[in-house]
């Protein structure tokens, strides 16, 4: 396989506070490797997309950053969250996905009513008063009060896909984490509530730090700040949004973008 120089590639000159840093993160399920040596820095309140063919290692880097790849997967390197690295040893797992949460590929709402969704993920953080309060804040910030307002006792399933993707944006955002990381969170979507999520994104990034894997280039150059291209498990590029889709130095990100593969 081919190896990147990859210092060349990082041109961004990040101004202000990061949210989160991976230094020299490995993923190996078993003995395959598949994510290599990726240093990348988010900083707050921005928008950055992952892109890459599939298989490229974007879910896995995603992933690894609030643990879910514990129990699968080898995980090396610092992941430097508020000072602390929270790839190590005595880190509680809970607590990092607590400040980092998550939204998945397919809308994944508990077989619950709409209120008990957010109300429920409340609880299991401990979190037991305000309610009513905390539940209709979560539901305007994920821009779905006003459509489920006079129902919130009916079932979550119920809802289309689009909007039980915005609930689950809601059950996330409900536990005031940092960072929410996104897995492809419209591919399963019509453009319109694909546009809607995008919108919501938007708002949200004034809270939350945000990362999200899409395969949309259009919903990463319209949505992100900055971009990081994933190729066979590196990262060989990564830029503000503008300069990467306008200007790629690399000739795979290139390839890329322009649909000649992937
Ligand atoms: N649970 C797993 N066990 C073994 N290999 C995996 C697992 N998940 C992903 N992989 C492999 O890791 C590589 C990266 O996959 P993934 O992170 O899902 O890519 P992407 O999200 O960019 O499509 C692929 O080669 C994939 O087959
Ligand atoms: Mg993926």
């Amino acid at each position: 396989m081919n190896t990147f120089s990859l210092d060349d590639n990082y041109t961004i000159d990040i101004q202000g506070d990061l949210a989160l840093e991976t230094k020299e993160m490995n993923v190996f399920y078993g003995s395959k490797q598949a994510t290599f040596n990726a240093n990348l820095k988010f900083p707050k309140h921005k928008i950055t997309a992952l892109i890459g063919a599939s298989g490229s290692g974007k879910s896995t880097f995603l992933r690894s950053l609030n643990r879910l790849n514990d129990d699968i997967a080898n995980v090396t390197g610092e992941i430097e969250y508020q000072g602390v690295d929270i790839n190590g040893k005595n880190v509680n797992v809970y607590e990092v996905r607590h400040n980092i949460g998550m939204v998945f590929q397919h809308p994944n709402p508990f077989a619950k009513s709409i209120y008990e969704n957010i109300a429920f993920a409340l609880r299991q953080n401990g979190i037991t008063d305000n309610l009513d309060a905390r539940v209709e804040e979560s539901l305007r910030d994920a821009a779905l009060w006003d459509e489920v307002k006079d129902k919130l006792k009916e079932s979550a399933l119920s809802l289309s896909g689009g909007q039980q993707q915005r609930l689950c944006i809601a059950r996330a955002i409900a536990v005031k984490p940092d960072i929410l990381l996104m897995d492809e969170p419209t591919s399963a979507l019509d453009p319109i509530s694909s546009r809607k999520i995008e919108n919501t994104m938007q708002k949200l990034k004034e809270k939350y730090m945000i990362i999200i894997v899409t395969h949309n280039m259009q919903q990463a150059a319209r949505s992100s700040d900055f971009t990081a291209f994933f190729h066979l498990g590196h990262v060989i590029e990564y830029n503000k949004t503008t300069k990467l889709f306008t200007n790629p130095k690399m000739p795979a990100t290139e390839a890329y973008i322009s649909g000649h593969f992937g």
